[in-house]
């Protein structure tokens, strides 16, 4: 999603240079078109040999350079960019972006540039919350500047406290979101994610292969198209998205209950976690023990979450409701029978047996069928990649 979109890289002369090395490397990865440029400071850190190489392009350090010809650099790459980040930025960088310096390339280029700005500061916690650094921070609000604000943790010079870097994951989420239609703007959004875990004994469940991929990309990409997000998951083993509102439920009567309570905020729901259709009927105090002969297991149904929400719709103001479903065959029929019979707005069916859809692969492909029974088929994609089509057609559903 970050493919030939052409990126200005602003580096200022903060420790946490090398970790700009990284995020250039993973932009250039996506296919984005990266320029560098550097402030004299940063250089002292990191060679511009090293963004060179990792960008696949030159690196822009100082406004007077003796081979820049006719070419009047702090205004064409300006003008060329989609959009222009300065990471780390400096408390000194900052300062001067704030009271409209043009002192070097990168304060220059700032001036001139009409694209959307993304600023990632990192210092130590002293200069970051000092008042003077504070008031330069809102003033670039005001101009419009997006400021994504640094880490709390342990810092390059022993202290800690915030000013870290943020990690690649939070900066990539940044940059979507700058590029990505606002179309979620000021809906709340519930989505369940991963699978349910059903205890029998104090050791042991029964549950399911889901990861919780599929969710979670749901939540990011939703925060980045600007809807408030409460994320119900299962236990899963993903990092937790930024900005988002984390209830965790590991049984599917904690997930219906979650569900239900925030139910009344919502202006989309949806169900994509695999809910253990049955739980076990007891909980035994104590661990079963090994024997020598077979034991069965007594099994009584779960609620089925998204068929309640489907018995509520109807009334004013509920929300649009959406649901996955995992199937092994029939994959279309089955969908259409839950569609209907759960009244919902919109089905994504998806097919857990192939090796590179469902279940904890990274890819997906999944069919689309709505309210009107309108089959929309993806190739196969990145689970992000689906999220957003799945996204695109919830907004068209909302209009
Ligand atoms: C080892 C070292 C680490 C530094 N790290 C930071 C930092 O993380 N953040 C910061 O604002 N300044 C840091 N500085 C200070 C800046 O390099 C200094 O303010 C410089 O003038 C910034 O110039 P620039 O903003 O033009 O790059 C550091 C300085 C040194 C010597």
């Amino acid at each position: 999603m970050l493919a030939d979109k052409k990126i200005l890289f602003g580096v200022s002369g903060s420790i946490a240079v090398y970790k700009a090395a990284e995020w250039v490397r993973e932009l250039a990865k996506a296919g984005a078109d990266v320029t560098v440029v550097m402030t004299e400071a940063a250089t002292r850190f990191v060679s511009p040999l090293t963004f060179a190489t990792l960008s696949g392009r030159r690196v822009y350090t100082g406004m007077f350079e003796p081979d820049s010809g006719e070419e009047v650099t702090h205004i064409n790459l300006a003008k060329k960019c989609d959009l222009f980040l300065v990471a780390p930025a400096t408390a000194q960088t900052i300062a001067k972006l704030a009271n409209g310096f043009a002192d070097n390339l990168l304060t220059s280029l700032a001036l001139a540039n009409r694209a959307k700005m993304l600023i990632f500061p990192a210092m130590n916690s002293n200069m970051y919350c000092h008042g003077a650094t504070r008031a330069n921070l809102a003033r670039l609000k005001d101009y419009g500047y997006g400021i994504i604000e640094p880490d709390e943790g342990k810092l390059a010079c022993g202290d800690e406290g915030v000013g870290r870097l943020v990690d690649w994951e939070t900066a990539r989420d940044a940059l979507l979101s700058a590029f990505a239609p606002q179309d979620l703007l000021e809906k709340t959004v519930i989505i369940t994610a991963g699978p349910t875990c059903e205890p029998f004994d104090p050791a042991r469940h029964l549950s399911n292969r889901s990861s919780g991929k599929m969710g979670f990309a749901l939540a990011r990409s939703a925060k980045q198209r600007g809807a408030r997000v409460i994320l119900i998951s299962g236990p899963t083993s993903l990092k937790k998205p930024s900005g988002v509102e984390v209830i965790n439920s590991a049984t599917a009567l904690e997930m219906h209950d979650a569900v239900m309570d925030n139910y009344d905020r919502a202006d989309i729901v949806v169900m994509s976690a695999a809910v253990s259709d049955y739980r076990p009927a007891k909980l035994k105090e104590k661990k079963v023990k090994k024997g020598s002969g077979s034991i069965a297991l007594e099994l009584v149904p779960n609620p089925d979450i998204l068929k309640e929400l489907g018995k509520r719709k109807g009334k004013a103001g509920s929300p649009l409701l959406v649901g996955f479903a995992a199937e092994s065959s029939d994959h279309l029929e089955e969908g259409k029978r839950k569609l209907k019979e759960k009244k919902l707005d919109l089905i994504v069916v998806n097919d857990i047996i192939g090796t590179e859809t469902g279940f904890a692969s990274d890819t997906n492909q999944v069919s689309l069928i709505d309210r009107d029974y309108q089959l929309e088929k993806s190739p196969l994609l990145t689970k992000e990649e689906c999220a957003y089509l799945i996204w695109d057609k919830i907004a068209r559903l909302m209009q």
